[in-house]
């Protein structure tokens, strides 16, 4: 089946499944929700402002000078006051904030209380070191407990962090921290993956040889390994801490401080910069957490099986859920390890009720088979949500058949980095659910499918999902780019959010999710852009060119195709693919090694020059071949349709 077909086959669905009576009747999110936010949209965003801390009320609620926007900007706050202190005051220091789940089986857990105190002790150690209320902080790190208490301790203090997901490469953290001129990076020695470890502390010093401003490395110990120090400018996170007090005056930050930022790949092969700021996020960062996850903090065990590099991380590990006074699981690891039932096993031991994760996953899950779920008792289980790519009818239903016992709803959640937290999803207790369809915009929240002409379609029919006026959770630009972010998302159609997928609506409006429609293509839920792989590419001396698309792929979503032109004198063979494969790997990280490669003494081209990336589309998926009279020489893909399918079935097999 190729896209196309995909598309086609996930429209016809026509399963249904209404809320359970018993789930309605205790959800958070009860009927009448939709209307009341449309009655009063700012009341609205304002009441759920409210139920954070602040140490200076607001007054105003949104100040809309398109496309940028300040919500509850008079008002100040702190985020790791809000996470953490004001639960420890009501009297929930006993409460678990995090259950924590190393790879290798050591496990232990964090009370509210236990985590503000490690967050005041690394707060205070920051600021000693001379880290101070603007400065940006790298932080690239496993899935470790410092982790969050990395990025909390940054809030504390008023320090933006920029979070590197551990799988970037040297490369990625130079330009990221370039970008953001980091003063600091917080690291580990080692990340534990796959019964292996990452050299996360050599990746950094790699990178720090080729990034001025920063004067401050520190180390957290994970593995204990020998690992470089380098005097003056590396310390021991438990150096960082020695002697430091468990109480730290919290920074009073304006509700439009920068909070985070996270890059994300775009259709060039620079990686943006997504500005978060303060009040507005976590106000979003809550409410979407309480409402879609239905999340009750007295008896839930809630999972994001995710990393906290991504933005699912940031939301729905550690902002979202501590704000809500959650009780969360964090597993280091990857699902497979030591055996393919590691996740159920977690959820029978934690007696998770709430798990979040991605389609990918849960295709993966489907071809293990279902002898790895039927190992354990998953009966805690009331919720299930994935995110991050669109999720096909048979994962969907196998997912709730065989994870969640044919009880408990699914909720598909569409989002971006860009808009901070759910934007598109059902409500479980009030939607009617289809296995692929995202449902409906949220609450308060304005989205649309156009067309060319930026006109709305007609329900029933498809174009691009926009958004259509601001909300709380939003980006506030691009680092250091205002252009870029307002030639990005805000050109295409005049006062319209341009998300960059395709979407279509059926006949009761409820959203089908279809995929990138620009230059980035999302390989196991990773947001990866073809510019910056080509670029890749092109850095290898014995490359003269090369284009890359996605090619639907059964359980990545998408697998990454290049077709590549050597430097004459230079002959392509597996080896030398392998090589190639290797090398964009280690430039942008493991996660981006291309699955295809096929050589070619030439690319498509039009008579002026231009790639025909979408004859490279079809060839990659093995379609008849579009409209190919603009081609220059005709020759060329006929070659390459041969050469390609011997390189899938070689692949595939
Ligand atoms: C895709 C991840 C279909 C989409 C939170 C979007 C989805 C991109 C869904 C953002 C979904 C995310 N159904 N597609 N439920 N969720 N996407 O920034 O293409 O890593 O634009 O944020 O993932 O990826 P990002």
């Amino acid at each position: 089946m190729d896209t196309a077909q995909a598309i086609e086959a996930l429209f016809q669905e026509s399963r249904r499944f209404p809320p359970p009576p018993d789930f309605a009747v205790q959800a958070n999110a009860q009927p009448g929700i939709y209307e009341e936010a449309e009655r009063d949209l700012e009341g609205f965003w304002a009441s759920w402002a409210r139920n954070l801390e602040w140490s200076k009320p607001f007054t105003k609620v949104l100040e809309w000078k398109e496309p940028f926007a300040r919500w509850f900007y008079d008002g100040e706050l702190n985020v790791s006051v809000n996470c953490l202190d004001r639960h420890v005051r009501a009297g929930k220091g006993e409460k678990i904030a995090y259950y924590y789940e190393g790879e290798p089986g050591d496990r232990w857990s964090i009370t509210y209380k236990e985590l503000l105190d490690d967050v005041c002790r690394f707060a205070n150690g920051l600021r000693k070191l001379g880290i101070k209320r603007g400065d940006r902080v790298a932080i690239y790190m496993g899935m470790i407990p410092e982790l969050p208490v990395a990025m909390l301790a940054c809030t504390r203090i008023g320090a933006a962090h920029s979070v590197i997901f551990g799988g970037f490469s040297p490369d990625s953290i130079i330009d990221r921290v370039n970008d953001a001129q980091c003063v600091a990076v917080i690291t580990g020695d080692f990340g534990r993956r796959r019964g292996s470890t990452v050299a996360l502390k050599q990746n950094v010093d790699t990178a720090l040889a080729q990034t001025p401003s920063v004067k401050y490395c520190i180390v957290a110990k994970r593995v204990g390994d020998p690992v470089m120090m380098k005097p003056g400018r590396d310390h021991w996170w438990s150096d960082v801490i020695a002697g430091q007090p468990t109480t730290c005056e919290p920074e009073s930050m304006n509700a439009e401080d920068l909070l985070y930022l996270l890059y994300t790949s775009g259709t060039t092969a620079k990686p943006k910069g997504i500005k978060h700021t303060t009040g507005g996020y976590l106000t979003y960062a809550a409410m979407t957490h309480k409402l879609v996850f239905d999340l009750k903090e007295d008896r839930d065990i809630y999972w994001c099986a995710a990393d906290i590099g991504w933005v699912t991380g940031h939301t729905y590990i550690v902002y979202g859920p501590l704000a809500n006074c959650a009780t969360s699981v964090i597993y280091e690891g990857t699902p497979d390890y030591p055996d393919k039932d590691r996740l159920w096993e977690i959820v029978e031991r934690y007696k998770v009720t709430i798990l979040y994760t991605a389609p990918t996953a849960i295709r993966t899950f489907m071809k293990w088979g279902t002898q790895y779920p039927k190992r354990h008792d998953l009966s805690s289980l009331r919720l299930l949500g994935t995110v991050g790519e669109p999720i096909n009818p048979e994962a969907w239903m196998w997912y709730r058949e065989n994870i969640g016992g044919g009880r408990t709803p699914v909720v598909d959640t569409w989002w971006q980095t860009e808009t901070g937290g759910i934007m598109i999803s059902p409500l479980p207790g009030i939607s009617t659910l289809k296995p692929g369809s995202a449902i409906r915009p949220l609450p308060g929240i304005g989205a649309d499918v156009v067309n060319d002409q930026g006109e709305s379609v007609p329900l029933g029919g498809g174009g691009y999902a926009v958004l259509t006026r601001p909300w709380p959770g939003m980006l506030r630009g691009i680092w250091g780019d205002d252009k870029r972010y307002v030639e990005t998302y805000w050109s295409r159609f005049p006062h319209l959010y341009f998300a960059g997928d395709g979407c279509r609506r059926d006949a009761d409006g409820d959203y089908w999710f279809m995929g990138r429609i620009d230059d980035v293509m999302n390989v196991s839920g990773h947001r990866i852009s073809t510019a910056e792989v080509e670029s890749a590419f092109v850095g290898n001396p014995r490359v003269a060119e090369a284009a890359v698309c996605g090619k639907l792929d059964d359980i990545t979503g998408q697998a990454i195709y290049a077709f590549v032109t050597l430097k004459s004198g230079e002959n392509g063979s597996e080896a030398l693919a392998n090589e190639l494969r290797d090398f964009v790997a280690e430039k942008l990280g493991r996660f981006t090694r291309p699955k295809y490669v096929t050589f070619t003494p030439e690319l498509p081209k039009t008579r002026s020059g231009k790639i025909m990336r979408r004859l490279l589309r079809d060839v990659a998926e093995g379609r008849a071949l579009g409209d190919t009279t603009t081609l220059a020489d005709s020759a060329v893909v006929k070659d390459l349709e041969e050469r390609a399918k011997t390189e899938i079935a070689q692949e595939d097999a």
